[in-house]
């Protein structure tokens, strides 16, 4: 049986029960076996066939049968809202997060560090943190306020969706689509890593220009997982986060029960590594955009809602060329996370599971450290290995929550302390 199937945004058809989906229709009078017929929309019924995304889902019950839901109390750092006082224009850094209280699992070990729409203006997007050391054995968490972009930094995750199960470990990405209900496992006893959260435009490919059809993310190389589901009749909690905030409510089943589904909605997973790097090999860096590998546009062309970047192991070449990312301020806003290894602007104080924020106009670049090596470096070709950070850049400025503001490093702004004065003649 196909566990995964190939290609990025692809019609799918797939059932878990010979049978179950039905042929050449999508709402049959009757559907096979008594299941029930859903459309999951990812995008507006009347959005342009290139742009539209949907599935339809077959269950054992319809998601519609449920109780109320209710305030959830637990996750106090998951969607806490951010800081409304005048926002310092500083550079901010964090270390990783404090490891968890046993029994944490990947909900209520969720924080979240930094956002910048209100989910319910449909853009932005908000970068939050997980540490977690439970499965979820008997609880579903679905988030109506965006997609979900898994990042793990360490340990591996599990993905129970409705649309089928997918296994990642560092160094692979996943994506749950909004409303797409979820259950994590951790096979590894332990998980830490990063999710971007998407309020816009659902997360493409970007376009490639000149580099032509292929290169950067390719798009056989992303795996959408066949139909998988569980027929468990015992209390599941469902928490969803909607409109910035935890709800909670009780089903008699898991909701994990859809037998067969078709469509282009749908969970997947992507290993970084299969990323085919593009870099200058004349002169000069180019901008971090050659490193793309999803976008979500806003309404103004070329102007991003939300681009995941990746810096991954690639050879350095350039000749007369300051090798590590220049200096720079920009319109953008730049979150910035280490999966592992050294990033190569930094020598030092940016760990793995640590993030950094260079907001709006913000000047950064290289530390002292970094630019004097790069400044002297023996140009000979050199291959920068054993790392993978990456970035959620956006062109709405992050507000980090209250949470991410009171443990920032003291002392970041130190990393750009001590530059000598250039000597005019
Ligand atoms: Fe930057």
């Amino acid at each position: 049986m196909t566990d995964y199937f190939p290609g990025f945004g692809n019609h799918v058809s797939t059932e878990a029960v010979p049978g179950a989906l039905p042929v050449g229709r999508n709402s049959p009078q009757k559907p096979a076996f008594g299941l029930y017929a859903e459309q999951l929309s990812g995008t507006a019924f009347t959005a342009p066939r290139h742009e539209n995304r949907r599935s339809w889902l077959y269950r054992l019950r319809p998601t519609a049968e449920h109780p109320p839901f209710r305030r959830y109390e637990g996750a106090a750092n998951f969607a806490p809202g951010t800081v409304n006082d005048p926002l310092p224009p500083n550079r901010l850094r964090w270390n990783p997060v404090e490891a968890p209280a046993p029994g944490t699992d990947l909900v209520d070990g969720m924080t979240t560090m930094l956002a910048n729409r209100d989910p319910a203006d449909l853009e932005g997007v908000a970068v939050h943190v997980y540490a977690a050391n439970k499965d979820m054995e008997t609880r579903v968490f679905f988030d109506a306020d965006g997609e979900l972009l898994f990042i793990p930094q360490a340990g591996r995750l599990t993905l129970l969706t409705e649309l089928g199960r997918i296994d990642i470990a560092p160094g692979q990405i996943a994506l749950v689509p909004r409303g797409v209900r979820f259950r994590a496992l951790l096979p590894d006893g332990e998980a830490r890593g990063y999710v971007a959260e998407n309020h816009g435009a659902l997360f493409r490919l970007p376009d490639l220009g000149p580099i032509g059809a292929n290169g950067l993310a390719n798009p056989r190389d992303f795996e959408t997982p066949a139909a998988w589901f569980e027929d468990r009749d015992e209390p599941f909690e469902v928490i969803q986060k909607h409109l910035g905030s935890l709800w909670t409510t009780t089903l008699p089943h898991s909701p994990l029960d859809v037998v067969a589904w078709h469509g282009n909605l749908a969970p997947w997973r992507y290993d970084l590594a299969r990323f085919n790097t593009m870099n200058t090999v004349s002169f000069d860096h180019p901008d971090p955009s050659i490193f793309t590998v999803l976008t979500s546009p806003s309404d103004v062309p070329g102007r991003a809602n939300a681009d995941f970047v990746i810096f991954p192991p690639r050879w350095m070449v350039a000749e007369d060329t300051f090798r590590p990312p220049w200096f720079h301020r920009n319109i953008m806003s730049e979150a910035m996370g280490l999966i592992t290894g050294a990033y190569d602007a930094k020598a030092e104080g940016f760990a793995p599971g640590g993030l950094s924020l260079h907001n709006l106009m913000a000047g950064h670049g290289p530390d002292v450290t970094s630019w004097q090596g790069a400044t002297n470096a023996d140009l000979k070709p050199h291959k920068i290995a054993g790392t993978m950070a990456f970035m959620v850049e956006t062109c709405w400025p992050y507000k980090p929550t209250r949470h991410a503001l009171d443990r920032a490093q003291p002392d970041y702004d130190a990393a750009w302390e001590g530059f000598p004065k250039a000597q005019l003649p």
